[in-house]
């Protein structure tokens, strides 16, 4: 992260000292994620241990310390899902993309998860690419649904730039 920038985040909350969770808040929404020679400037700079910000890290799921993509795909895996395919769609994403679920690209253009029932059953399986619902999910759908939500418009690769 650039140290600039940083330290202008930091300079914004020094005066307050329960704001270090929308300080690394802050980080994660610049850099998709918290580096970890970020958190190290930050203890440093605001006099607090680094284990402390660790456990503020790991213990919000909104936080990770692992690079994210640019674009989100998460997979349903609830009961309804998986009775009308999912497990087949999760695959299909993984083989198109290279990697496994809870992983990212190389290239850092897609991170694919798994959750558990996100409340729209009545067309399982679902998959959410960016935000957006997919219903009636397919392994034939996604190469193309990848070829719409990937930022060079360009065919997937499996996950190489
Ligand atoms: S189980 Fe997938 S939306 Fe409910």
């Amino acid at each position: 992260m650039d140290l600039t920038r940083l330290e202008a985040l930091i300079d914004k909350y020094e005066h307050d000292e329960g704001a270090v969770i929308a300080l690394l808040q802050d980080v994660q929404a610049e850099e998709n994620y918290l580096p970890r020679e970020a958190l190290e400037h930050i203890a440093e700079r605001l006099q607090v241990p680094l284990i402390q910000l660790y456990g503020l890290a790991t213990f919000y799921k909104a936080f990770t310390l692992k690079p994210k993509g640019k674009h989100q795909v998460v997979c349903c895996m609830g009961t309804a899902c998986h009775v009308r395919g999912g497990q087949r769609v999760v695959e299909a994403f993984e083989r198109e993309l290279g990697i496994r679920a809870g992983d990212t690209t190389e290239d850092l253009e897609f991170s694919l998860e798994t959750v558990n029932c996100v409340g729209a059953c009545a067309v399982s399986p679902i998959a959410i690419v960016d935000g957006h619902y997919y219903g009636h999910m397919s392994p034939s759908k996604i190469k193309r649904l990848l070829q719409q939500h990937r930022s060079d418009k360009g065919a997937p690769t499996n996950g190489k730039p």
